[in-house]
């Protein structure tokens, strides 16, 4: 085979993102205030962020911010195990840990950070990794860091992902899994994948991204809406850039596992600890989480509005009785189409096309937040219906030209 250029590489591979409309482009948000955004100097109401609680320009929580950056500065100055854990760090852990009822808690600069180190540190070549097809990226890229065997079964098919398990008898097992699946919104199937670790003999690790805050009792997420607990779910991930509006990611579980993967995992050794102000803040969230319930309640009444309307103009739904509600339209040109009909209409919600979601699946994420008011969210079931109406009028390429 002849060597060639990264540059030509580089060139081949643009062209074909332009060929199948894959082609993805960042957004300047110039402003924001609350759900409000200011994107090329024009405003929009945002159906695209993770802050399903409305926490990330919250007062208590940006002043807790501001407060510990300045008492402690703003980077923490080095790896954890070197002289980067902060009081702030050990104090978000263990108040994390406890309103969970896990023995100990790990803070990580973010989700994705923390899933590598979960199985660099407890799985390795001869061990076996069984996950859900749509998991988060973050998790097969996880197994794939570990050198391990990763299998992945059908979404949410609980007989597969048990003829994965048996199919590999030596070595330690895992299964890990999104509790809300980020693209789709639908959960996993929690309480049986409980049984099947348990007659397997496989660790259940379990990511709670989108449940964590807004699902359960108190917030305190997937597990517990499930009735569940640490015993059943012996190893749980918080990332915290979703419904506690920062940065980062708890990891929740015993003593042993936790000390083994703060001593071994490389994404935690070899990466500077997160800022001690993100800890702080991260506190304050907490603390709001477990003390206003009308966030959920609220964002709860969102989704069921949403729905309803919906329905009734026969949008193309999803399953989902989330805050997450993707708008499913199959082909890139489609989504972009129609993602760019709603941003003249005033809404922001970004076209979600391959690879991060399968071929031929691309769709609409819309996400529902607390702070959202009933006439956005009718407002945006309008522009939807408007968009779908006209793109069936409209010529194919029409949103490229
Ligand atoms: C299920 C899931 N896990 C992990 C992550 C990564 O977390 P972070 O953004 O903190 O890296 C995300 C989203 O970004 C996610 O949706």
């Amino acid at each position: 085979m002849a060597r060639i250029l990264i540059s030509d590489k580089v060139k081949a591979e643009k062209l074909a993102r332009i060929n199948t409309q894959s082609v993805r482009q960042r957004r300047i948000i110039q402003a924001r205030d609350g759900v409000i955004v200011k994107c090329d100097g024009k405003e929009l109401v945002n159906f695209s962020s993770n802050d399903y609680l409305g926490l990330s320009q919250h007062l208590d929580v940006v002043s807790a911010l501001q407060e510990s950056a300045a008492y402690h500065g703003v980077g923490s100055t080095g790896s954890a195990l070197v002289c980067g854990y902060h009081q702030e760090h050990a104090s978000l852990e263990k108040e994390t840990a406890e309103w969970l009822g896990y023995e100990k808690a790990l803070y990580f600069g973010s989700g994705y950070l923390a899933n590598l180190a979960v199985m660099q540190s407890l799985l390795g070549a001869g061990d076996v990794c069984v996950q859900d097809k749509l998991n988060h990226a973050c998790l097969l890229d996880g197994a794939r860091l570990a050198y391990c065997e990763l299998k992945r079964y059908p979404h949410a098919d609980v007989s597969a992902a048990l003829r994965q398990l048996t199919s590999h008898r030596d070595g330690a097992a895992m299964l890990a899994t999104d509790s809300v699946f980020s693209m789709d919104g639908d959960m996993a199937p929690l309480r049986d994948l409980v049984l099947l670790t348990r007659t397997q003999d496989a660790m259940l690790y379990v990511d709670d991204a989108h449940g964590i805050g807004v699902l359960g009792p108190e917030g305190r997420g997937s597990v517990a809406a499930a009735k569940l607990t640490s015993k059943e779910v012996p190893l749980l991930v918080l990332p915290m850039g979703k419904a506690f509006g920062g940065q980062g990611a708890i990891l929740c579980g015993s003593e042993a596992i936790i000390g083994h993967i703060s001593e071994t995992a490389r994404p935690y050794l070899f990466s500077t600890a997160p800022p001690p102000a993100m800890a702080a803040a991260m506190r304050a969230s907490l603390k709001l989480i477990r003390s206003e319930p009308w966030r959920r309640a609220k964002l709860a009444s969102l989704i069921a509005r949403f729905r309803r309307a919906g329905m009734r103009h026969g949008l193309p739904l999803h399953d989902s009785q989330t805050a997450i509600q993707p708008i499913m339209l199959g082909n890139n040109e489609k989504a972009l189409k129609i993602a760019k009909s709603l941003e003249i209409q005033g809404y922001l919600v970004t076209a979600i096309r391959p690879p991060t979601v399968p071929d031929g699946q691309a769709r609409l994420r819309v996400t529902l937040t607390a702070l959202h008011t009933e006439e956005q969210v009718d407002g945006l079931i309008k522009a939807l219906a408007f968009a779908l109406e006209d793109s069936r009028r409209l010529p194919e390429n029409h949103a490229e030209a």
